[in-house]
Parts: C-alpha cells; sequence; structure tokens
C-alpha cells in the first residue's frame, strides 16, 4: 500500500451523493476542511434516481422521532434551497406543491381516516377530502376513488438539479471532490488519525472520516463491528405532459405515486426489489405502479413516454437512517441508510452531523446512532 505524505484532511468523506454532499456543504459554512472522495459521478447510486418527493407524513406509519427528523428536515428546505440559489444562482426546483394522499377503495378508508386522526393532530392544515374536494387540489384524478388526504406543506425537489446546486456551491467554496477513488477500507494510524486506503492501494489521511457511501457504505472495511446497510432497487419513469395540467405529488399506497415536476415531465415510481446490488427496470416491475394508475388517472398512461431508470436506495436493517458516531473506532462516524427519504433528510443529516464533527452530540440522532446495531446484536 502506499502511504501519504500529505498532511492529515480535517474530515474525509466517503461518497459524494447527497448525503455526502449536504454534509460537506455544511461543514464548509462552518468553516471546516473537507475533502470527498466519490466511487463514480456524484449522486449516481441514488440521488439521481430519486423522484424529489418531500413528504413526511407519507412516509411513515405512526408518530415519534423518525416523522419528526423527516418534519425538521422538511421545514429546513426553505432556507436550505434560499442558500443554495444564492451562492450558485442554480435552482433546484423546489416546490412545496402539497401531496395528496389517496385511498383507492372503500376498504382503504378505514386505514386513511385513521391516519387522519393522529397525523391532523400534529399538524391542523392537514384535509381529508372526500372526491370531488380532492379533485380541486389535483384534476388529474378522473377516475374513481374512495377519499384522499391532502398535506399542504409537503411537496418535491428536482433532485439532479438539487445535487448540481451542492456541487456547484463545494466547488465555489474550494471542496475538493475527487471521482473514481473506490474507498476499500478504514484504518486507524496509531496515532489518534485515521486511513483511508481507495482500490489502487493509496492512502489518504484524515482526523474524521464520515461514511456516506450509500447502498455501499457495508462493502468498506473498517475497525470495529461492520453496520448492514442494504440496496433496494427502485423502478421508475417519466412521461411528458404538455403545460402544467398536473399540480401535485400524488401518492396511491401501497402502489406508487407521481410526481409533476416543474419542467412539464411527470415522474411515476416506483418499485422496491432487494435483489443486490444491481438495478434493472422490467415490463413487470412498471406495471407495478402503472396499472393502478389506469384506473385513478389514465390519461396520464396516454401521454408519451420520456425515460425509465432506476437506482439503488440505501437501507438500514431496522430501516431508519444511521446518523453518528461508530462507537468501536474514534473519530469514524457515519451517515447512511436513509432509504426512501435521502433527498427529503438532507439538509437535517448535514446539520446533525456537522454538529457531530464540531463536537456535540445532537439530541436528533440519538434514536438514529449506529451503536443501536451493536447494541441488538450483543442481545
Ligand atoms: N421516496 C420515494 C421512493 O423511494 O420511492
Amino acid at each position: 500500500m502506499r502511504a501519504t505524505s500529505r498532511r492529515p484532511e480535517e474530515v474525509i468523506i466517503v461518497g459524494g451523493g447527497i448525503i455526502g454532499c449536504s454534509i460537506a456543504w455544511q461543514l464548509s459554512c462552518r468553516g471546516r476542511s473537507v475533502r470527498i472522495l466519490e466511487r463514480q459521478e456524484p449522486g449516481g447510486l441514488a440521488t439521481h434516481a430519486a423522484a424529489g418527493i418531500l413528504g413526511p407524513f407519507n412516509e411513515t406509519d405512526r408518530p415519534g422521532p423518525f416523522l419528526d427528523l423527516m418534519r425538521r428536515s422538511l421545514h429546513l428546505y426553505p432556507d436550505f434551497v434560499a442558500r443554495l440559489i444564492e451562492e450558485t444562482g442554480l435552482s433546484p426546483d423546489f416546490e412545496p406543491s402539497g401531496i395528496l394522499s389517496v385511498a383507492l377503495s372503500g376498504e382503504e378508508r378505514g386505514g386513511l381516516l385513521e391516519r387522519y386522526a393522529w397525523q391532523s393532530a400534529l399538524d391542523p392544515s392537514i384535509v381529508f377530502c372526500e372526491p370531488d374536494q380532492a379533485r380541486l387540489f389535483e384534476p388529474a384524478l378522473t377516475g374513481p376513488f374512495d377519499s384522499a388526504i391532502y398535506y399542504p406543506d409537503e411537496g418535491h425537489v428536482f433532485a439532479p438539479r438539487l445535487i448540481k446546486a451542492l456541487l456547484g456551491a463545494l466547488t465555489r467554496r474550494r471542496v475538493p471532490l475527487e471521482q473514481g477513488v473506490a474507498v476499500t477500507r478504514i484504518a486507524p494510524s496509531g496515532h489518534g488519525t485515521l486511513l483511508v486506503y481507495d482500490q489502487e492501494g493509496e492512502c489518504r489521511e484524515a482526523e474524521k472520516v464520515i461514511l456516506a457511501a450509500g447502498a455501499l457504505l457495508s462493502d468498506i472495511e473498517i475497525p470495529g463491528t461492520r453496520i448492514a446497510v442494504f440496496p433496494v432497487n427502485g423502478q421508475i419513469l417519466a412521461v411528458r405532459s404538455p403545460g402544467s395540467f398536473y399540480r401535485r405529488v400524488v401518492f396511491y399506497p401501497p402502489h406508487g405515486y407521481f410526481v409533476p415536476k416543474l419542467d412539464g415531465t411527470v415522474v411515476i415510481g416506483a418499485t422496491e426489489e432487494s435483489i443486490g446490488p444491481r438495478t434493472r427496470v422490467t415490463p413487470a416491475g412498471l406495471m407495478e405502479f402503472l396499472s393502478p394508475l389506469a384506473g385513478l388517472a389514465p390519461e396520464l398512461l396516454d401521454l408519451p413516454l420520456h425515460h425509465t431508470w432506476s437506482g439503488l436506495r440505501p437501507k438500514s436493517s431496522d430501516g431508519f437512517p444511521i446518523m453518528g458516531p461508530h462507537p468501536e473506532c474514534p473519530g469514524l462516524f457515519l451517515a447512511g441508510g436513509h432509504y426512501r427519504n435521502g433527498i427529503l433528510l438532507a439538509p437535517v443529516t448535514g446539520e446533525i452531523m456537522a454538529d457531530w464533527i464540531d463536537g456535540g452530540a445532537p439530541d436528533a440522532s440519538t434514536p438514529f446512532l449506529p451503536a443501536r446495531f451493536l447494541k441488538s446484536d450483543r442481545g
């Protein structure tokens, strides 16, 4: 292995996706020196594939710390986006358009009403709608359905443009991002720093290392117990819509969602497939979320197909994010397992991880510490 004679970096972030870039930006805003190492293209595993939905109430079936974390991040979004635009002039098309969640059949109405009861106690602006009222929010729902909930504060962002703006901000801040560096191993140096080895055998040294490598996080050999993150393939597609007929994000759980983007495309998704670290797009996969749309919003299926693609969501073994120090390796931090909500959770993850690097122990990260896996493994 070739050792470097460079001075140790203050912070190395492994992974240049939305999570790694958001942490790097937050650290740079706080005056920290940081370097990002990226295996391929920044955002290539999950960020570029994401539909960009910002919908906390649609991503959990109960109140608690995970919902609180998502809501806190949603509230950070306007300022996060405004600061990125101010720094770069690049807009990530943040659109707090509101989200509708639809019960397709009468059997689903009870579940929707239960959700409405606990969710509206937390946010009184949420509205339970019969179909006619829901169609005022989204006229594209021309087919029959039973009922819906409208979430006025939720929305979406264009994920590829968001990471472009973050990368622009990092460039302006002279944060180095090295592409083509596949980190394979982290090891203690023996004098308080960490050594970061790549596939070429090159070694970089850092005071602190943050693993933000998405679905490939647990491929990296580390001192202490490795914490598992699994890839979950999501197939997705976009159609081209003339004008701006489609207005709101619509969830039709458990089948899928559609997201009208400001550029006139409508993104429709998505499968969840545990097939290892590979992506695929299949007719059967696309049918999972397209078939129910034929009843709900049939005109969408007549629009020209623009693009199909897929990406790898990083899922932890309990499905919740992992944020904080590795308890068995001083100086090593993990930021991963954001699963379906990396885009939504990017601003809050940046803040929480920067607080950790600043020497704090942020309250909000407590339920999400890496240590929870070690405890449960040891009974
Ligand atoms: N956030 C939606 C998804 O992962 O499909």
